[in-house]
């Protein structure tokens, strides 16, 4: 089902600084900041040879990763993501192995305009998975 790991999100509490600090302590190659006004996220990718990073800072006043920020006040991990040969396919398989999915089942086109799901940390040792259509 898993086929390449994509990329690892962290969430920041400053955007800037934080691109600002990849680029110039590890010498990262960074992007100009996106907001995806309708993920209420505003994202900084750091592009490494074989992955990415990317960091993250609320955006609006709707956004799903305010109470995290508020939790995690120095930033921290949010997420990791994983591609899956066919999306459709996972969340049946998911949904046989009763992995609870987050919000709607139906995959929603993410940050990189590809149908993703999110699964429930606590189904799988704490960590929020994203899977992404490859
Ligand atoms: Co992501």
């Amino acid at each position: 089902m898993i086929t390449k790991f994509n990329h690892v999100a962290i969430v920041v509490p400053d955007l800037n600084a934080a691109k600002k600090k990849y680029k110039e302590v590890l010498g990262a190659k960074v992007s100009k900041i996106s907001n995806y006004v309708e993920h209420g996220v505003s994202v900084v990718f750091v592009e490494l040879e074989n992955t990415k990073i990317e960091l993250m800072h609320p955006y609006g006043n709707k956004s799903p990763i305010s109470k995290f920020l508020e939790n995690n006040k120095n930033g921290s991990i949010h997420h990791i993501c994983i591609e899956v040969k066919d999306i459709k396919k996972s969340v049946e398989k998911l949904k046989k192995y009763r992995i609870r999915i987050l919000g709607d089942e139906t995959p929603k086109n993410g940050a990189h305009n590809k149908p993703v799901i999110f699964l429930h940390p606590k189904d799988f040792y704490g960590t929020l998975i994203e899977l992404e259509q490859e």
